[in-house]
């Protein structure tokens, strides 16, 4: 059997030279990593920030002209880029890993790609490779380094060639991601895919990404993508690297986007978030979400078992907008004052239990409980059958009243825990339960 695979690897296409060890159908381990970093920070820089318009999208939908588009590469400098001091913001945020875009749909490299000369190295008055020195300072900080890529590339002359499975013949699509019925050309897009497949291992072979952030797999069907031989070259070159979602089917993990499902996946999954309401650098866009809200959405994530990986938007000179900063700082300052609730924890308990999210401590013994709203005088545990020996509340050293009501036997009843205002954290209040033994629900009612 290892055999055939080898001999089947062998012909691959695309990546002829790669040394393919493991055996097909081996299932891939989520990086332990991923699940205990809680948060992450997106980063999403181009081109587009500097007439400040929406990444690539602005000239698909028609809004700029390509070319218009494309002349931001002259203006593109990152005269004030320091990697570093991203580093140093994303850890005081409290986060443990970042994702940059290392190429938007719009074709743009930030890396000195060898595949073709689009790239802000050859095209840019910044004239060099930044993904390079973003990985090393990151590095230099402990933080994971993410790369995002995205498959789409609507610049590239080989890529609007073969059109979506179930396309209909009658439907021209955008000609920017596909042709006219007739105009198909398998060859073409064999010749795209070889480029994408370069691009692919120049990020993995130079920066040795801890997570390769796909995107933009929506416009193709998978076996155009050849996903299956591209989750298994990566695998093969780069084991230790986690796959998002976004590699349909072999992806490690689900990347819900701008808004919380309601029922958390059941598997991995990280919520990607923009700070304001814009991925990349857009200065008319000034609605950035208050750090009380940012907190809530990240109470909420990490309650449902998830990563919050929040998006800045750089200026194209690289710094980043005061309140952006401001926004991650707070975000981290909160952190800060509860660590215990945030990492190292799982997700917790299932809705009904507690009107609010909540994470529980790795031996499922501590229970955190994470307060959005001035109670009215105490809040209320049901369905949980430990008895609670004592409530903290984190960040202070106040221990708070609590009492057992109700309940026969087996059932619960209600646990009230009683607080006052002088509590309250401004941002969002956690109680720390430490309970009698691992923690044990009651659910349903199963008698008549
Ligand atoms: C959406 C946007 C894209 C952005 C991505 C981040 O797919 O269209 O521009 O990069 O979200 O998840």
């Amino acid at each position: 059997m290892a055999s055939a695979i080898r001999a089947d690897l062998a012909c691959s296409r695309f990546w002829p030279a790669f040394g393919h060890t493991t055996s097909e159908g081996e299932r891939r381990v989520l990086q332990p990593w991923f699940g205990e970093a809680k948060l992450g920070i997106f980063v999403h820089w181009g081109i587009y920030s500097v007439d400040g318009v929406p990444e690539s999208w602005s000239f698909f939908d028609g809004t700029v002209p390509y070319d218009r588009y494309m002349a931001q590469l002259d203006g593109f400098t990152a005269a004030r880029y320091e990697p570093t001091a991203w580093a140093d913001l994303f850890v005081r945020a409290g986060a443990r890993y970042a994702v940059l875009t290392a190429k938007h749909h719009d074709g743009v490299a930030l890396w000195d790609t060898a595949a073709n000369d689009l790239s802000v190295v050859g095209r840019t008055p910044a004239g060099r490779d930044l993904v390079a020195p973003y990985v090393d300072a990151l590095r230099a900080r402990g933080v994971k380094v993410g790369l995002y890529y995205s498959h789409v590339d609507w610049s590239h002359p080989d890529y609007a060639t073969v059109r979506p499975p179930g396309q209909d013949p009658a439907e021209r699509g955008n000609p920017y991601s596909m042709p006219a019925a007739e105009d198909e050309s398998s060859e073409r897009w064999a010749n795209f895919l070889g480029f994408h497949r370069a691009q692919v291992r120049e990020l993995l072979e130079r920066f040795r990404p801890d997570l390769l952030w796909f995107d933009g797999e929506w416009e193709r069907g998978p076996e155009q993508w050849r996903t299956a031989e591209l989750a298994r070259d990566i695998a093969e070159l780069s084991p230790h690297t986690v796959v998002n979602g976004r590699l349909t089917g072999h992806g490690d993990y689900a990347t819900p986007e701008q808004g919380i499902p309601v029922q958390p996946p059941a598997k991995e999954w990280e919520l990607c978030l923009t700070v304001n309401d814009s991925w990349g650098y857009q200065p008319q866009d000034t609605r950035h979400k208050s750090p009380r809200r940012l907190v809530r959405i990240f109470a909420e994530t990490i309650g449902g078992g998830g990563n919050l990986l929040l998006d800045v938007g750089p200026k194209e000179d690289g710094t980043l907008r005061p309140e952006q900063t401001e926004r991650l700082e707070a975000l981290g300052e909160w952190i800060g004052r509860h660590t215990e609730a945030v990492y190292g924890t799982v997700r917790g308990l299932p809705h009904g239990h507690f009107y609010g999210p909540s994470t529980l401590a790795a031996g499922r013994r501590t229970l955190y409980l994470f307060l959005f709203d001035r109670p009215n005088e105490y809040v209320v545990l049901r369905g949980v059958r430990n008895a609670v020996r004592s409530v903290r509340v984190l960040g202070t050293d106040v221990e708070v009243r609590h009492e057992r009501v109700g309940g026969l036997g087996d059932v619960p009843g209600w646990e009230y825990v009683h607080l006052t205002d002088d509590h309250l954290d401004p941002l969002c209040t956690v109680l720390a339960l430490e309970l009698d033994g691992a923690l044990d629900l009651y659910g349903a009612h199963t008698r008549d």
